[in-house]
């Protein structure tokens, strides 16, 4: 195993995790959404605005390409990338993958009200989760490991990460920080 990648929906805690979940490791943090920005020179919801959603995704499959060449890095994923198979293909062939989860409720507080996810933007955000969750459901089964969030703090997610890899005896993960 080369890397962890970070799947799950909006408001998990991907990106949080991971940075934290990285540091302890001493790998490399990449987020496929921050290289898109950085590659299209433009935040997402301008993606999604300027050009479409389709257009989003195909650079997300050309980032989940990039990502997967490397080695020793948790890569943080955005909450669509398993709605096309080959992204969970190309993923698997370079890493373990955890899903986070979190319930609809936590997502809406986390980011419900956030004007970057575009996927949200409408009069009753809570109900867009609701839905899009139960839509991705069946498309998040593909991870090998999952934690639901919820009621944890950052840390406590990254510990249990750790600790769950370390039980498994995924040999070539060592956490080089303390755990606490
Ligand atoms: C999306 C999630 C976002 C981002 C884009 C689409 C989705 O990433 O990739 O807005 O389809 O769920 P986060 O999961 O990091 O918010």
């Amino acid at each position: 195993m080369k890397n962890i990648a970070l799947i799950g929906f909006m408001g998990t805690g991907k990106t949080s995790v991971g940075i934290k979940l990285a540091d302890m490791l001493e790998w490399s943090f990449v987020d496929t959404d921050k290289l898109i920005e950085e590659k299209m020179g433009m935040p997402i919801p301008d993606i999604f605005e300027k050009f479409d959603e389709k257009r989003f995704r195909f650079e997300e499959k050309l980032a989940v390409e990039g990502v997967s060449n490397n080695t020793n890095q948790v890569i943080s994923t955005g909450g669509g990338v398993v709605l096309n198979k080959d992204n969970v293909v190309c993923l698997k062939q370079s890493a373990l993958l955890i899903c986070l989860k979190a319930n609809p409720q936590t997502i809406l507080e986390r980011v419900g009200h956030d004007s970057s996810r575009p996927l949200l933007a409408g009069e009753n955000p809570l109900k867009i989760i609701i839905n899009l969750l139960k839509l991705r459901e069946p498309y998040y089964q593909c991870a090998d490991l999952y934690l639901d969030t919820s009621e944890m703090t950052v840390q406590e997610a990254a510990n249990e990460i750790l600790y769950q890899l370390q039980k498994w005896g995924v040999s070539d993960v060592r956490c080089n920080k303390g755990q606490s």
